[in-house]
C-alpha cells in the first residue's frame, strides 16, 4: 500500500504520494499540486524541498554522517584514494585493480594541455584569481576537445580527461601568477603527487615528495568529493538540465562554488584567521562580533544547511592539520586560533541553540597551509576535489528518465497591469 498525504486546500482534499528513500526520508511527491489546486510550494533556498532522487551521497544532518555509495567517508578517508573515490561515485562501485589501473593510465594521458590554452594564461592579468581562470579554462574545453559523443567508453573518457586536465590547468594557473615557468605533469607520478610536483617544482631546488603531503592531499580530496544537492552541484543539475555540454556545465558548477558562503569560505576562514591574529582581536570580541547582526563579521567555516551537529569531514580535517603540522615539525598560529575559536563557539548558547558547528572549511585551510598551497588557490583545491561528484550527479541528472529542465516558479508581487506612459507625459 502506496503511503500518501491528504491536504485539505480550499474545502477540497488532495491526495499526494510520499516517496520514501533507502534510508527511510521521506518526500511529499508534489508534482500534481499546482494542476489540481492551482498552489505552488514557497521555499527560497530549497531548504525543504528535493529536486532529485539520488543514490551517490547520503548525509543525515542530525547524526552527522556522510556515505558515499553506502561507505562511510571515514572509512574512506582511511583507506582509499582520490582517484578510487572518483571512480567509485561517478560507477557506482570501487574498482577493481585492473579498472583502476586503466583509469590511472588515462588520466596520466589526459594530463597535458593543449597547448594553445597556455596562450590564455598569459593573457589574464596576473592578479586575476585561479577560480575565474579555472572556470574559463574548463568551459574552453569545449572548444579544444569537440568531440562529445553521447557513447558511454567515449563519455567515460570524458570524465576522465576533466578529472585529469582539471589539476594541471589549476597548477599552470598558479605558476604563470608568478611569472614562473610551467610544470609539465609527469607520467611516473601519481594523480595527488603529479599535482604537488606541478606547482611546486623548481629547476634550481627540485621539489622533494613527501609521502605524508601526498596522503593528505588524497584525503583532502576524499573530504570534498561529493556532498549531495549543495549549491555548486545545484548549479550543474540546473545547467545540465537544459543538454548544455558537461564542460560548460560543470564551468557553472566552478562559479558556483567560488562564493564565500560555499567554497569560497576555506579561504574566507583563513582570511578571517589572519585578521583576528594580525589586529589581536580576544576571541569573546570575535564571538560578539559573530552574534551582532548589524557587524558583517561572521565566523566563517561554522555552520551548515545539513549538518546540525559537527560536520564529519570536519573532525578528519582537524586531526589530519594536527598530524601533519607534527610530522612537518611546524607550527601555525592560525590553528591555535583556530582551536581557541571552535572551543569557545562550541559552548556559546547563541551557536548551540542554532546548532552551529565547523563546517568541512574551518580547518581545511590549515591543512593546505601546511601543504604550502598559497590561500588564493585554496578554493581551487575545492573545485579539484568536487568535481568527481559534480560529474556523478551530472550523469545521474542527464540519464533520469524523470528529470526535466529546471524551471521553478514564483510568487509575483509587482505591480497590477497599467498602460505605458509616453516619455513627455512623465513626472
Ligand atoms: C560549504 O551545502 C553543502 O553541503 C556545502 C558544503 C559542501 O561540501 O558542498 O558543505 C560546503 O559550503 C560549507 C559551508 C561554508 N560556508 C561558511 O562556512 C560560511 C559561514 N556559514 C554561514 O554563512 C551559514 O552557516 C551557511 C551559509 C553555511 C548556511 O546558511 P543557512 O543554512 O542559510 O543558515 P542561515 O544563514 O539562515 O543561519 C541560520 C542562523 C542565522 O541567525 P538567525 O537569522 O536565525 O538569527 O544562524 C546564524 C544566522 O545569522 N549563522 C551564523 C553563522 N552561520 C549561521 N552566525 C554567525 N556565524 C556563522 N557562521
Amino acid at each position: 500500500m502506496r503511503e500518501v498525504v491528504k491536504l485539505v486546500i480550499d474545502g477540497k482534499e488532495v491526495i499526494l504520494p510520499v516517496i520514501i528513500g533507502t534510508e527511510g526520508e521521506k518526500g511529499i511527491d508534489i508534482r500534481s499540486l499546482r494542476q489540481e489546486t492551482g498552489y505552488i510550494t514557497f521555499d527560497p533556498g530549497f531548504g525543504n524541498t528535493g529536486t532529485c532522487r539520488s543514490a551517490i551521497t547520503y548525509m543525515d544532518g542530525e547524526k552527522g554522517i556522510l556515505r558515499h555509495r553506502g561507505y562511510p567517508i571515514e572509512q574512506l578517508a582511511e583507506h582509499s584514494t582520490f582517484v578510487e573515490t572518483a571512480y567509485l561515485l561517478i560507477t557506482g562501485q570501487l574498482p577493481t585493480l585492473e579498472e583502476l589501473t586503466r583509469t590511472s593510465v588515462y588520466l596520466n594521458d589526459f594530463s597535458p594541455l593543449h597547448e594553445n590554452m597556455k596562450a590564455f594564461y598569459q593573457n589574464y592579468p596576473s592578479k586575476a584569481h585561479p577560480m575565474g581562470i579555472l572556470s574559463a579554462m574548463i568551459n574552453a574545453m569545449r572548444s579544444f576537445y569537440p568531440e562529445l559523443l553521447d557513447i558511454e567508453e567515449e563519455m567515460n573518457k570524458t570524465y576522465l580527461r576533466l578529472i585529469s586536465k582539471i589539476r594541471t590547468m589549476a597548477a599552470m594557473a598558479y605558476r604563470i601568477s608568478l611569472g614562473e615557468r610551467v610544470v609539465y605533469p609527469r607520467p611516473d607520478l601519481c594523480y595527488c603527487a603529479n599535482f604537488l610536483n606541478m606547482m611546486f617544482d623548481n629547476v634550481v631546488v627540485p621539489y622533494q615528495l613527501d609521502d605524508d603531503l601526498i596522503r593528505a592531499l588524497n584525503v583532502f580530496w576524499i573530504l570534498h568529493a561529493d556532498h549531495e544537492q549543495n549549491c555548486s552541484t545545484t548549479a550543474v543539475r540546473v545547467v545540465g538540465s537544459g543538454k548544455v555540454n558537461i564542460y560548460s556545465t560543470i564551468s557553472a558548477g566552478i562559479s558556483a562554488l567560488w562564493g564565500p558562503l560555499h567554497g569560497g569560505a576555506n579561504q574566507a576562514v583563513i582570511q578571517m584567521l589572519e585578521v583576528i591574529h594580525r589586529n589581536g582581536l580576544t576571541i569573546n570580541e570575535c564571538l560578539l562580533k559573530a552574534k551582532d547582526r548589524t557587524d558583517p563579521f561572521r565566523l566563517m567555516g561554522f555552520g551548515h544547511r545539513v549538518y546540525k551537529t559537527y560536520d564529519p569531514r570536519a573532525k578528519i580535517m582537524k586531526k589530519m592539520g594536527d598530524i601533519l603540522l607534527s610530522k612537518l615539525k611546524r607550527t601555525d598560529p592560525l590553528l591555535e586560533i583556530a582551536q581557541r575559536l571552535e572551543e569557545a563557539a562550541l559552548k556559546d548558547p547563541y551557536f548551540k541553540e542554532k546548532n552551529l558547528y565547523p563546517n568541512v572549511d574551518f580547518y581545511s585551510g590549515i591543512v593546505l597551509r601546511a601543504m604550502g598551497i598559497p590561500t588564493k588557490m585554496f578554493t581551487v583545491m575545492f573545485a579539484i576535489g568536487r568535481l568527481p561528484g559534480w560529474i556523478a550527479q551530472w550523469k545521474e541528472d542527464v540519464s533520469d528518465p524523470e528529470m526535466k529542465i529546471s524551471r521553478p516558479r514564483q510568487i509575483y508581487e509587482g505591480s497590477l497591469e497599467r498602460d505605458y506612459i509616453p516619455i513627455d507625459n512623465r513626472a
